[in-house]
């Protein structure tokens, strides 16, 4: 069947497209029915049916006579290590680390977080919760102590499993030092921290709660796979939203892994055994779905890279790791691009290697910018797909289904809803636009296995943030138009949230943080246009009546602040201190027109309008910065 016909069906018969496809995946015991709706709009896929994760993406492929089959490549520049790892290694590994885990008291429906680099252990502690049914929340390494104590209170983690440092060019990161200020700062105390040592940065263990990663082992029994409902939780994974709270997305286990196993040959075009690479961290989805759980599944090799697109050491090595480890889908975000063209403009390092063996480029996180597209395209001579998708769905909600058939490219289109997604565009009264029309990108409900099914803890929050402005519908968040043939464009997000180098940020999460300066009075942080971020945040002050500082002072004060509190993603370093902020009559602060005057884009005069004057006080603060255009 090609792509148009399942896609039909995916809609109209959703509970046998998707129980056919659950086929592909092995059960302990099969669940009875695909959609369980009887909650709805809350719904839930495969409920009934018992399966364990690990055992899907590790011990079948074994069983099937394949534990020699490459697993893990571990390839890191930054510290000049490469390791291979089998599937029969990795059980080993995971079943010993599932093991230690179990006989310190942490079993089925636990929390466990993870906060570590780009090393396999890092994918061997996410797999070892899945064996014991342990839910697993991991935490991005470029986060601040104070976020992941946010996350620490929100989990309330039995343990936490870290690495002692991570590497970044030219620093180390003190991974060791952030994790005890957490774990001070947090209300909710883990029994137990589990510390891989890196030779880098090896870290002092605090007696009676920090363990050595292998020394806690010794003497334990390896764990078998523990069977869990369809709907158990497999992880939370926390990403931003608009306040300083972020939100904990749910992955329920059976729907991730039959939905994630469908798209490496669908989307990605890739078969058992061949090398798939997401050059990404296993702090974000795209770590979880594409650097652990989808191509473990479906038993290919993935490539677990420590090093960034340029300077570890040059703009060529992507194409080294390519080449060198014969890889046939490789995903990025387009930053990750813009970065390697900034430095290699004619594409010199690419005639170094022989890339033959690439069959496509896939780009998501961010809006791909048709120059980095047709750039990649002529560089590498294969197919570029950009695809669209969240944290909250876990997959690609419109992608070009390559590995099924492979549809026309529109450049600037991450081209066709994927299974199980009905993707409309409404106006602001809910009412679907005619094509080509700008709207809000809505999904009709229910959206298809592996999406979120609820907010951890916070299930008042879910309904509110996605399921209330447009009833019967998920609200994306982003705003975009469909053409004649059904392929989406994504245009912008509707709310608060900015796109930094692919990283997904709350621009309310940074005002938090600068509103607790005292000598600020009221602020507003906003999203600018970058040539290699794609985004930047950028602060406007006002300051607390009498405060006679220099501005330079309190603006250095306000960039340290951010990176202390939130952490160095947030890439938060252009702050100005201005008189008055754009606000409406009402009160609310007009931070898109501030934005579009920053971009130098033509807005229209908002009719709320409180004071027209304080725009081009805003202008001539932004052009002292280098951004916004004189009139
Ligand atoms: N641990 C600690 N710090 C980290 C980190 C991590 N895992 N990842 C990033 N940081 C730090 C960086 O060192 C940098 O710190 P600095 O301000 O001291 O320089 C800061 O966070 C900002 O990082 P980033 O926005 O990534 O910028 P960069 O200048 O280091 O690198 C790119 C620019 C384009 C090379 C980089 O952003 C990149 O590779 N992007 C790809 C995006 C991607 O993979 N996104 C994932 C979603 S698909
Ligand atoms: P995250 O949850 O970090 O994956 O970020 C999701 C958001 O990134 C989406 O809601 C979009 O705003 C943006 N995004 C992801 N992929 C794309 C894409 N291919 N094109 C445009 N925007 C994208």
């Amino acid at each position: 069947m090609a792509y148009a016909d399942i896609h039909a069906r995916s809609i109209a018969d959703p509970n046998g497209f998707w129980i056919e496809t659950a086929e592909a995946i092995d059960w302990v015991k099969k669940p009875s029915k695909a959609l369980f709706d009887d909650k709805a709009p809350f719904y839930e896929w495969f409920a009934d049916g018992e399966l364990n994760g690990c055992w899907n993406a590790v011990d079948r492929h074994i069983e099937a006579g394949h534990g020699d089959r490459l697993a893990i490549i571990y390839d890191s520049p930054v510290t000049h290590t490469k390791r291979e790892i089998t599937y029969s290694e990795l059980q080993t590994r995971v079943a010993a680390l599932a093991g230690a885990l179990a006989a310190r008291g942490i079993g089925k429906g636990d929390r466990v977080i993870i906060y570590m680099p780009m090393v396999p252990e890092a994918l061997e502690a996410m797999l070892a919760c899945a064996r014991l049914g342990a839910i697993h929340s991991v935490v991005f390494g470029g986060f601040a102590a104070h976020e992941l104590a946010v996350r620490i209170d929100d989990a309330t983690p039995k343990a936490i499993l870290a690495a002692s440092c991570g590497v970044e060019p030219g620093r180390v990161v003190h991974y060791k030092p952030l994790l005890d200020a957490a774990i001070d700062q947090a209300s909710h105390k883990p029994d137990l921290v589990v510390m891989l040592q890196r030779e880098q940065e090896p870290a002092k263990l605090i007696e009676g709660r920090d363990v050595d990663w292998y020394a806690f082992q010794a003497g334990t029994q390896p764990a078998d796979c523990v069977p869990v409902k369809g709907n158990h939780p497999a992880y939370i994974l926390y990403t931003s939203g608009t306040t300083g709270q972020p939100k904990g997305v749910v992955r329920p286990t059976a729907g991730h892994l039959v939905a994630l196993n469908w798209t490496m040959k669908n989307i990605y075009g890739v078969s058992p055994g061949e090398v798939f690479w997401a050059a990404s961290d296993v702090g974000w989805v795209v770590g979880h779905s594409y650097i652990c759980y989808g191509p473990l599944v479906h038993g290919n090799t993935t490539v677990v890279f420590e090093g960034k697109p340029i300077g570890t050491p040059d703009a060529g090595t992507f194409w080294r790791v390519i080449s060198e480890h014969n890889v046939r889908s490789f995903f990025t975000a387009p930053t990750a691009f813009r970065a390697i063209k900034r430095e290699d403009p004619k594409g010199e390092f690419v005639q170094k290697y022989d890339l033959s063996c690439l069959r496509a480029l896939y780009l998501a996180g961010e809006r791909a910018d048709p120059d980095t597209i047709r750039w990649a395209e002529a560089q590498l001579n294969v197919p570029v797909i950009d695809h669209w998708w969240q944290t909250e769905t876990g997959w690609a909600i419109a992608a070009n289904p390559m590995g099924l058939e492979a549809m026309p490219v529109k450049i600037g289109s991450p081209s066709v809803a994927m299974p199980g997604y009905d993707v409309r565009i409404l106006d602001e009264a809910g009412y679907e636009v005619p094509p080509g029309t700008l709207g809000a990108i809505a999904i009709k409900l229910p959206l298809p296995p592996g999406t979120l099914p609820t907010l951890w803890n916070a299930e008042a929050r879910f309904e509110k943030s996605y399921l209330t402005q447009y009833p019967g519908y998920y609200e994306t968040g982003d705003a975009g138009m469909k053409d004649e043939d059904g392929y989406l464009y994504i245009m912008a997000r509707t709310d608060d949230v900015i796109n930094v180098a692919g990283h997904r940020l709350s621009t309310g999460a940074m005002e938090e943080v600068l509103a607790n300066h005292p000598d600020i009075a009221e602020c507003a942080v906003i999203g600018v246009a970058d040539p290699l971020k794609g985004q930047l945040p950028m602060g406007f002050v006002c300051l607390t009546k009498g405060v006679n500082r220099p501005h330079a002072e309190i603006t250095q004060e306000c960039v340290a602040l951010v990176r202390d509190q939130i952490g160095p993603v947030a890439a938060f370093k252009l702050a100005v201190v201005v008189d008055r902020l754009p606000k409406t009559r009402s009160g609310k602060i007009l931070r898109a027109t501030m934005a579009k005057i920053a971009d130098g884009e033509a807005f229209k005069m908002p009719a709320t309008i409180d004071d027209p004057a304080i725009l081009e006080e805003i202008r001539g603060a932004l052009m002292s910065l280098g951004y916004a255009k004189a009139r």
